[in-house]
């Protein structure tokens, strides 16, 4: 611990050190590695490390080692899990966890992201979020608009291990004001409900919220790396 300026007069020492200490708690929270939870699940290879606080994630579970591999090789390794995948979803009472996989996709093959914790991603969208594939031009969607992203880590030896379901669902003006009336849920391989917005702990998913706020303009969607887009 740096030692304290020796001008520093008892009764100031402790109001900056109050000062101080606030702002290093919250420092704290925001580089944990959500990660860890998935350890403890078991659901990534690796050693076991200490859980995290899985009530206030700041940013999604990261896959430490992901591989570096072609598209066309991420897309074979999706194939052979997705459905295996999805029956893991639909244990959850979420529709959109039964049905996603039948609707259009989006990507010609997993995405590698950054902001997703460094999984290979996936972006289904149903029929009334059809605009999707307008992408920066698709303006305000409609009410009822779901967008599902599912998961996986392919790590550099190979192993492939299913990650969570992302969901954000368009609701009735007034749900949510800051998360522009989404409602985000994040759906574990197992089927466990990691968090809702308005729902099942809803404080777990506001990390969501924050993060797509950025791209209020385009009614908080991020979209997809360019070049895998499908375009009509
Ligand atoms: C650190 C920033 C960040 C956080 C936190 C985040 N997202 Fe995203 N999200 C993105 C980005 C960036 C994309 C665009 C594709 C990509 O690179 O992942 C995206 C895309 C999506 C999409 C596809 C729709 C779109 O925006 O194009 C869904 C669905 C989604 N996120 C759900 C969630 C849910 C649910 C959570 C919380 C559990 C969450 N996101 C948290 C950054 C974030």
């Amino acid at each position: 611990m740096a030692r304290l300026p020796k001008t520093c007069v008892l009764r100031i020492c402790s109001a900056a050190g109050l000062v101080v200490l606030i702002p290093l708690t919250g420092l704290a929270q925001s580089t944990l590695e959500p990660d860890d939870y998935q350890s403890e699940r078991n659901l990534v290879p690796g050693p076991a490390k200490p859980a995290e606080d899985p009530l206030g994630p700041r940013r999604h579970f990261r896959v430490p080692n992901p591989a570096n591999i072609s598209d066309q090789d991420a897309q074979k390794a999706y194939e052979d899990v997705v459905q295996g995948m999805a029956r893991g979803y639909a244990v959850s009472d979420d529709p959109s966890a039964k049905t996603y996989t039948r609707w259009k996709r989006y990507n010609m093959a997993p995405y590698l992201s950054a902001g997703h914790g460094r999984r290979f991603l996936n972006t289904y969208g149903n029929a009334i979020a059809k605009n999707y594939g307008k992408y920066e031009a698709a303006g305000r969607f409609p009410v009822g608009s779901i967008l599902a992203k599912d998961s996986i880590a392919i790590t550099e030896d190979g192993k492939v291990n299913p990650g969570p379901l992302f969901l954000m669902e368009k609701m009735a003006e007034g749900f949510n004001h800051v998360s522009g009336d989404w409602k985000y849920s994040m759906i574990m391989p197992d089927g466990s409900v990691f968090g809702v917005t308005n729902g099942t702990s809803s404080q777990k998913v506001e990390f969501c919220i924050a993060c797509h706020l950025a791209a209020e303009k385009t009614d908080h969607l991020h979209f997809l790396p360019k070049r895998l887009r499908v375009t009509e």
